[in-house]
Protein backbone atom coordinates (compact mmCIF):
# COMPACT_ATOMS: atom_id res chain seq x y z
CA UNK A 1 0.00 0.00 0.00
CA UNK A 2 2.99 2.12 0.86
CA UNK A 3 5.00 1.81 -2.16
CA UNK A 4 1.56 2.24 -4.24
CA UNK A 5 1.00 5.48 -2.59
CA UNK A 6 4.61 6.80 -3.48
CA UNK A 7 3.92 6.32 -7.11
CA UNK A 8 0.84 8.15 -7.12
CA UNK A 9 2.45 11.04 -5.13
CA UNK A 10 5.19 11.43 -7.87
CA UNK A 11 3.49 12.53 -10.34
CA UNK A 12 1.36 14.89 -8.16
CA UNK A 13 4.49 16.69 -7.25
CA UNK A 14 5.57 16.99 -11.23
CA UNK A 15 2.24 18.44 -12.01
CA UNK A 16 3.02 20.73 -8.69
CA UNK A 17 6.76 21.65 -9.75
CA UNK A 18 5.58 22.33 -13.29
CA UNK A 19 2.68 24.91 -12.23
CA UNK A 20 5.19 26.61 -10.24
CA UNK A 21 7.58 26.91 -13.14
CA UNK A 22 4.93 27.51 -15.54
CA UNK A 23 3.79 30.44 -13.06
CA UNK A 24 7.12 31.60 -13.10
CA UNK A 25 7.72 31.81 -16.64
CA UNK A 26 4.51 33.41 -17.04
CA UNK A 27 5.60 36.30 -15.00
CA UNK A 28 9.15 36.60 -16.06
CA UNK A 29 7.34 37.33 -20.10
CA UNK A 30 4.81 39.59 -18.19
CA UNK A 31 7.71 41.49 -16.70
CA UNK A 32 9.45 41.47 -20.06
CA UNK A 33 5.99 43.08 -21.90
CA UNK A 34 5.68 45.88 -19.11
CA UNK A 35 9.40 46.71 -19.10
CA UNK A 36 8.74 46.85 -23.38
CA UNK A 37 5.77 49.18 -22.88
CA UNK A 38 7.35 51.37 -20.71
CA UNK A 39 10.74 51.38 -22.76
CA UNK A 40 8.52 52.63 -25.79
CA UNK A 41 6.39 55.18 -23.51
CA UNK A 42 9.98 56.80 -22.16
CA UNK A 43 11.34 57.05 -25.85
CA UNK A 44 8.03 58.41 -27.18
CA UNK A 45 7.91 61.11 -24.75
CA UNK A 46 11.30 62.57 -25.65
CA UNK A 47 14.13 59.60 -24.17
CA UNK A 48 16.36 59.16 -21.54
CA UNK A 49 19.00 57.13 -22.76
CA UNK A 50 19.83 55.52 -18.91
CA UNK A 51 16.22 54.45 -18.29
CA UNK A 52 15.72 53.28 -21.71
CA UNK A 53 19.33 51.15 -21.04
CA UNK A 54 17.89 49.51 -17.79
CA UNK A 55 14.33 49.05 -19.26
CA UNK A 56 15.81 47.37 -22.41
CA UNK A 57 18.02 45.25 -20.04
CA UNK A 58 14.59 44.61 -17.72
CA UNK A 59 12.46 43.40 -20.81
CA UNK A 60 15.63 41.51 -22.51
CA UNK A 61 16.69 39.57 -19.01
CA UNK A 62 12.80 38.69 -18.36
CA UNK A 63 12.55 37.17 -21.68
CA UNK A 64 15.84 35.39 -21.06
CA UNK A 65 14.40 33.68 -17.93
CA UNK A 66 11.16 33.04 -18.96
CA UNK A 67 12.82 31.27 -21.55
CA UNK A 68 14.76 29.39 -19.24
CA UNK A 69 12.18 28.21 -16.98
CA UNK A 70 10.57 26.76 -19.92
CA UNK A 71 13.48 24.72 -20.92
CA UNK A 72 14.74 23.31 -17.71
CA UNK A 73 10.85 22.51 -16.32
CA UNK A 74 8.36 22.52 -18.96
CA UNK A 75 10.26 20.82 -21.62
CA UNK A 76 11.09 16.88 -21.60
CA UNK A 77 14.78 16.47 -20.01
CA UNK A 78 17.43 14.10 -21.16
CA UNK A 79 19.75 12.13 -21.58
CA UNK A 80 17.24 9.76 -22.08
CA UNK A 81 19.03 5.96 -22.34
CA UNK A 82 17.25 2.95 -23.84
CA UNK A 83 18.07 -0.81 -22.72
CA UNK A 84 19.63 -2.09 -26.35
CA UNK A 85 18.53 -5.97 -26.03
CA UNK A 86 15.43 -4.67 -24.81
CA UNK A 87 13.15 -4.25 -27.96
CA UNK A 88 10.00 -3.98 -27.07
CA UNK A 89 8.84 -1.60 -23.97
CA UNK A 90 6.69 -3.24 -21.07
CA UNK A 91 2.98 -1.82 -20.16
CA UNK A 92 4.32 0.22 -17.85
CA UNK A 93 6.98 2.20 -19.91
CA UNK A 94 4.42 2.31 -22.86
CA UNK A 95 2.21 4.29 -19.97
CA UNK A 96 4.93 6.33 -19.02
CA UNK A 97 6.40 7.76 -22.41
CA UNK A 98 2.95 8.49 -23.37
CA UNK A 99 2.48 10.40 -20.00
CA UNK A 100 5.84 12.12 -21.01
CA UNK A 101 4.47 13.01 -24.13
CA UNK A 102 1.19 14.77 -23.03
CA UNK A 103 3.66 16.62 -20.77
CA UNK A 104 5.58 17.74 -23.38
CA UNK A 105 3.03 19.07 -25.50
CA UNK A 106 1.20 20.45 -23.27
CA UNK A 107 3.24 23.23 -23.44
CA UNK A 108 1.56 24.48 -26.31
CA UNK A 109 -1.87 24.34 -24.45
CA UNK A 110 -0.71 26.31 -21.60
CA UNK A 111 -2.54 29.54 -22.32
CA UNK A 112 -1.43 31.63 -19.04
CA UNK A 113 2.29 30.91 -20.32
CA UNK A 114 1.43 31.12 -23.94
CA UNK A 115 -0.57 34.04 -23.38
CA UNK A 116 2.21 36.32 -21.67
CA UNK A 117 4.78 34.79 -24.35
CA UNK A 118 3.16 36.23 -26.67
CA UNK A 119 2.71 39.77 -24.33
CA UNK A 120 6.51 40.19 -24.01
CA UNK A 121 7.17 39.16 -27.75
CA UNK A 122 4.38 41.70 -29.31
CA UNK A 123 5.94 44.45 -26.35
CA UNK A 124 9.61 43.94 -27.37
CA UNK A 125 9.01 43.76 -31.19
CA UNK A 126 6.92 47.39 -30.80
CA UNK A 127 9.55 48.80 -28.67
CA UNK A 128 12.59 47.66 -31.09
CA UNK A 129 10.36 49.59 -33.67
CA UNK A 130 10.50 52.63 -32.65
CA UNK A 131 13.82 53.94 -33.26
CA UNK A 132 12.47 53.93 -36.71
CA UNK A 133 11.53 57.01 -35.79
CA UNK A 134 14.81 58.71 -34.82
CA UNK A 135 15.92 58.08 -38.19
CA UNK A 136 14.26 61.69 -38.83
CA UNK A 137 12.49 62.92 -41.94
CA UNK A 138 12.69 61.71 -45.71
CA UNK A 139 15.82 63.80 -47.47
CA UNK A 140 13.15 64.76 -50.60
CA UNK A 141 14.84 67.63 -52.26
CA UNK A 142 15.74 69.39 -48.93
CA UNK A 143 18.73 69.73 -49.45
CA UNK A 144 18.78 70.56 -53.38
CA UNK A 145 16.68 73.90 -52.46
CA UNK A 146 16.87 76.75 -50.49
CA UNK A 147 14.69 79.82 -49.25
CA UNK A 148 14.96 81.41 -52.35
CA UNK A 149 12.56 82.10 -54.51
CA UNK A 150 11.29 84.80 -57.85
CA UNK A 151 10.98 88.50 -56.62
CA UNK A 152 12.34 87.62 -52.99
CA UNK A 153 14.18 91.15 -51.41
CA UNK A 154 17.93 90.14 -51.05
CA UNK A 155 18.20 91.49 -47.05
CA UNK A 156 21.30 92.08 -44.55
CA UNK A 157 21.51 89.92 -41.68
CA UNK A 158 19.53 92.52 -39.85
CA UNK A 159 16.75 91.79 -42.23
CA UNK A 160 16.95 95.53 -43.91
CA UNK A 161 16.35 95.35 -47.71
CA UNK A 162 19.13 95.94 -49.86
CA UNK A 163 19.55 98.43 -52.70
CA UNK A 164 21.71 99.13 -55.65
CA UNK A 165 23.33 102.18 -53.58
CA UNK A 166 24.51 100.23 -50.58
CA UNK A 167 26.81 98.26 -52.25
CA UNK A 168 29.97 99.75 -52.69
CA UNK A 169 32.32 99.40 -56.15
CA UNK A 170 34.28 96.08 -55.09
CA UNK A 171 32.72 96.28 -52.13
CA UNK A 172 31.40 92.75 -50.83
CA UNK A 173 27.66 92.19 -48.60
CA UNK A 174 26.61 89.12 -46.85
CA UNK A 175 22.74 88.65 -47.76
CA UNK A 176 19.56 86.44 -47.27
CA UNK A 177 16.61 86.02 -48.69
CA UNK A 178 13.81 88.73 -46.87
CA UNK A 179 12.47 86.62 -44.31
CA UNK A 180 15.19 84.01 -43.91
CA UNK A 181 18.00 86.39 -42.03
CA UNK A 182 20.45 84.43 -40.93
CA UNK A 183 19.58 81.24 -43.38
CA UNK A 184 22.57 79.04 -43.07
CA UNK A 185 21.61 77.66 -46.70
CA UNK A 186 20.43 80.74 -48.37
CA UNK A 187 23.40 83.05 -47.22
CA UNK A 188 25.13 84.49 -50.26
CA UNK A 189 27.76 86.80 -51.02
CA UNK A 190 26.85 90.15 -52.66
CA UNK A 191 29.90 91.95 -54.82
CA UNK A 192 30.19 94.93 -57.50
CA UNK A 193 32.14 94.87 -60.03
CA UNK A 194 32.49 97.54 -62.81
CA UNK A 195 29.93 96.14 -65.52
CA UNK A 196 32.63 96.75 -68.18
CA UNK A 197 34.74 93.84 -66.90
CA UNK A 198 31.44 91.42 -66.89
CA UNK A 199 30.89 88.54 -69.66
CA UNK A 200 28.42 86.71 -68.88
CA UNK A 201 27.64 82.67 -70.18
CA UNK A 202 24.94 81.89 -72.17
CA UNK A 203 21.96 81.48 -70.17
CA UNK A 204 23.59 84.31 -67.21
CA UNK A 205 23.16 87.78 -69.32
CA UNK A 206 20.65 89.20 -66.76
CA UNK A 207 21.99 87.95 -63.93
CA UNK A 208 24.06 90.64 -62.60
CA UNK A 209 22.30 94.10 -63.16
CA UNK A 210 24.85 96.79 -63.06
CA UNK A 211 27.73 94.58 -62.31
CA UNK A 212 26.26 92.92 -59.11
CA UNK A 213 26.98 89.59 -58.72
CA UNK A 214 25.48 86.88 -55.71
CA UNK A 215 27.33 83.47 -54.92
CA UNK A 216 26.26 81.40 -52.40
CA UNK A 217 28.60 81.38 -49.38
CA UNK A 218 28.91 78.26 -48.33
CA UNK A 219 32.43 76.68 -49.92
CA UNK A 220 31.86 73.84 -52.48
CA UNK A 221 34.75 72.05 -50.60
CA UNK A 222 33.59 71.26 -46.83
CA UNK A 223 30.94 73.99 -46.42
CA UNK A 224 33.00 77.18 -44.87
CA UNK A 225 31.44 80.12 -45.27
CA UNK A 226 33.56 82.16 -48.76
CA UNK A 227 33.30 85.50 -46.51
CA UNK A 228 37.19 86.65 -48.14
CA UNK A 229 36.77 89.21 -51.96
CA UNK A 230 40.01 90.14 -53.17
CA UNK A 231 38.81 93.03 -55.60
CA UNK A 232 42.33 92.87 -57.72
CA UNK A 233 41.88 89.14 -59.18
CA UNK A 234 38.06 89.11 -58.28
CA UNK A 235 38.54 86.18 -56.60
CA UNK A 236 36.53 85.18 -53.63
CA UNK A 237 38.43 83.23 -50.95
CA UNK A 238 37.44 80.70 -48.18
CA UNK A 239 39.69 80.77 -45.41
CA UNK A 240 39.29 77.41 -44.33
CA UNK A 241 42.00 75.93 -47.01
CA UNK A 242 42.63 78.56 -49.18
CA UNK A 243 40.00 77.87 -52.36
CA UNK A 244 39.65 81.05 -55.14
CA UNK A 245 37.09 81.15 -57.07
CA UNK A 246 36.88 83.88 -60.17
CA UNK A 247 33.69 85.78 -59.74
CA UNK A 248 34.03 86.93 -63.57
CA UNK A 249 33.60 83.04 -64.69
CA UNK A 250 31.15 81.64 -62.95
CA UNK A 251 32.80 81.86 -59.91
CA UNK A 252 34.56 78.67 -61.10
CA UNK A 253 37.65 77.29 -58.41
CA UNK A 254 40.66 78.64 -59.35
CA UNK A 255 42.74 77.48 -56.71
CA UNK A 256 42.66 75.43 -53.68
CA UNK A 257 40.72 71.83 -52.99
CA UNK A 258 37.07 73.12 -54.08
CA UNK A 259 36.17 71.38 -57.22
CA UNK A 260 32.91 72.68 -58.03
CA UNK A 261 31.94 76.35 -58.89
CA UNK A 262 29.98 78.58 -56.26
CA UNK A 263 26.72 78.30 -57.41
CA UNK A 264 25.50 81.92 -58.50
CA UNK A 265 22.20 83.35 -57.23
CA UNK A 266 20.42 85.25 -60.43
CA UNK A 267 19.57 89.12 -59.74
CA UNK A 268 17.17 91.54 -60.66
CA UNK A 269 16.61 95.31 -59.46
CA UNK A 270 13.19 96.52 -58.91
CA UNK A 271 11.37 100.45 -59.30
CA UNK A 272 12.40 101.44 -56.10
CA UNK A 273 16.38 100.12 -56.78
CA UNK A 274 16.27 97.19 -54.29
CA UNK A 275 18.05 94.20 -55.41
CA UNK A 276 15.98 90.86 -55.90
CA UNK A 277 16.36 87.25 -56.58
CA UNK A 278 14.73 85.51 -60.12
CA UNK A 279 14.96 82.34 -58.50
CA UNK A 280 16.90 80.27 -56.40
CA UNK A 281 20.73 79.23 -56.74
CA UNK A 282 21.92 78.07 -59.91
CA UNK A 283 22.59 74.53 -58.84
CA UNK A 284 22.52 73.11 -55.39
CA UNK A 285 25.04 74.80 -52.81
CA UNK A 286 27.95 73.15 -50.81
CA UNK A 287 29.85 70.27 -51.13
CA UNK A 288 29.66 68.36 -53.77
CA UNK A 289 28.22 65.08 -52.11
CA UNK A 290 24.80 66.52 -51.43
CA UNK A 291 23.37 66.31 -55.02
CA UNK A 292 25.75 63.41 -56.41
CA UNK A 293 23.62 60.25 -56.83
S1 LIG B 1 35.96 74.63 -46.97
FE1 LIG B 1 36.51 76.10 -48.37
S2 LIG B 1 38.37 75.47 -49.10
FE2 LIG B 1 37.83 73.91 -47.70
Amino acid sequence: VSRQGTEAAQPDAIVAAERRAERRAALAFLACAAAAGALAVVYWRGGNPRVEGILLGLALGGLGVGFVTMGQRLLPQGPVEQERHELSATEVEEDELEEEFERAASVGRRRLLMSALAAAVAGLGAAILFPIRSLGPKEGGTLSRTPWRPGMRLVTDDGRPVTVAAVPANGIVTVFPEGHAGSADGQAVLVRVDPGVLAPKKGREDWSPQGLLAYSKVCTHAGCPVGLYQAETHQLLCPCHQSAFDILDEAKPVFGPAARPLPQLPLSVDAEGVLRAQGDFSEPIGPAWWNRR
